[in-house]
């Protein structure tokens, strides 16, 4: 079964784009990224320019595609989407790039995934609106250059450090967006919840939120699962008790953490005694990608001081140490 607390998108989640909040002042938390915007994208329209380019970035499920399409809105522009990985030759962007209308957003997701040759045709697409492109065959090959309209490139990635200088430094806006307060959590819970029609308790609409990471597809995720458990094994309606009994059986305890949060800490502590352990060694002791460990389960247990990043590694902390005793004793895995 696909791990229930990851930040990252599951197929289950197609539900999501009908809980998505379409205008900024639906967008819970994350304040000075929306403050900044709000400024900026008035005086875009005062200007009637378009929007400079914005790139988000932090962990999944955050909120950053959500964001992409909320700017498009507040602009009243079209939204062209597309995806790093799904750009692998130059034709591919000049394809995307070529649709732009005046003022239009360009939304690029996983965008550290772009081949760094293509990177290049974004830079004078970004600074000048041209399309510099080779068209022809081998022999008869020339450059052309193609105008622009001005559109904003709103590019998005869990891995800001993967980014080129040169790429990251052709956005105007640059934003962080960070994990949600548990307070934002519970009102995206019960923002959901009106939009699904399903009523929930504030109570436990506060536990949902203490046990989702900080993200927000979890908490989407979990009040879902909870619904049903609620629908079978109650009256349907959602409140504290069911809440605690459904989460309990999901294996979601008081903190968020799972079974594969568990397993990453514990292998630390008994392989490596506690650390430091390097990322690679640390990947293949528990059979998970590096890449996985660091864009989805650590940035949570760094960020809560349940593991240290040293230069020489992983290392728990003794909160973590504190806290797996605990774990253990009321034998939750
Ligand atoms: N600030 C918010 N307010 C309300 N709901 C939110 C907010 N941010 C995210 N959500 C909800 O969480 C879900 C996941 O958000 P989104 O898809 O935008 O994340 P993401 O950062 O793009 O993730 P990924 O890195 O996987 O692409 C959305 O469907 C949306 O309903
Ligand atoms: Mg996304």
């Amino acid at each position: 079964m696909a791990r229930l607390v990851t930040g990252d998108e599951l197929e289950e989640d197609t539900f999501e784009t009908s809980i998505r909040p379409i205008s900024i002042d639906e967008y819970i938390g994350q304040s000075e990224l929306k403050e900044n915007l709000n400024i900026f994208m008035k005086a875009a329209k005062m200007r009637g320019e378009a929007l400079d380019h914005v790139l988000l970035y932090g962990p999944p499920g955050l909120g950053k595609t959500t964001m992409a399409y909320i700017i498009a809105n507040e602009m009243g522009t079209n939204i062209k989407t597309t995806s790093g990985p799904a750009i692998e030759k130059s034709g591919d962007l000049a394809a995307v790039l070529s649709t732009l209308e005046p003022g239009d957003v360009l939304f690029i997701d996983e965008i550290h995934r772009i081949p760094r040759f293509i990177e290049e045709i974004l830079y004078s697409a970004m600074e000048d609106f041209k399309l510099d492109i080779i068209v022809g065959s081998d022999s008869s090959s020339r450059n052309i250059t193609i105008d622009l309209p001005p559109f904003t490139l709103v590019g998005a990635t869990t891995r800001a450090g993967d980014l080129t200088g040169p790429l990251r430094d052709r956005f105007g806006i640059v934003s962080r967006l960070n994990f949600y307060t548990e307070d934002e959590l519970k009102d995206i819970v019960l923002r959901t919840s009106r939009v699904l029609k399903s009523p929930i308790n504030e109570d436990a609409a506060y536990e949902l939120a203490k046990r989702s990471r900080g993200t927000p597809r979890i908490a989407n995720r979990l009040f879902k699962r909870v619904r049903d458990f609620a629908l079978v094994m109650g009256n349907g309606n959602i409140d504290l008790d069911i809440t605690k009994t459904a989460l309990d059986k999901l294996k979601v305890d008081a903190f968020g953490l799972d079974a594969t949060d568990y397993n990453l800490l514990n292998s630390i502590i008994e392989k490596f005694n506690g650390g430091p352990v390097g990322i690679d060694a640390l990947a293949s002791s528990i059979g998970e990608e590096a890449s996985t460990i660091e864009d989805v389960y650590e940035p949570y247990l760094l960020q809560n001081g349940f593991l240290k990043r040293t230069s020489r590694g992983r290392m728990v902390t003794e909160k973590a140490y504190e806290y797996l005793k605990k774990g253990k004793q009321d034998s939750l895995f």
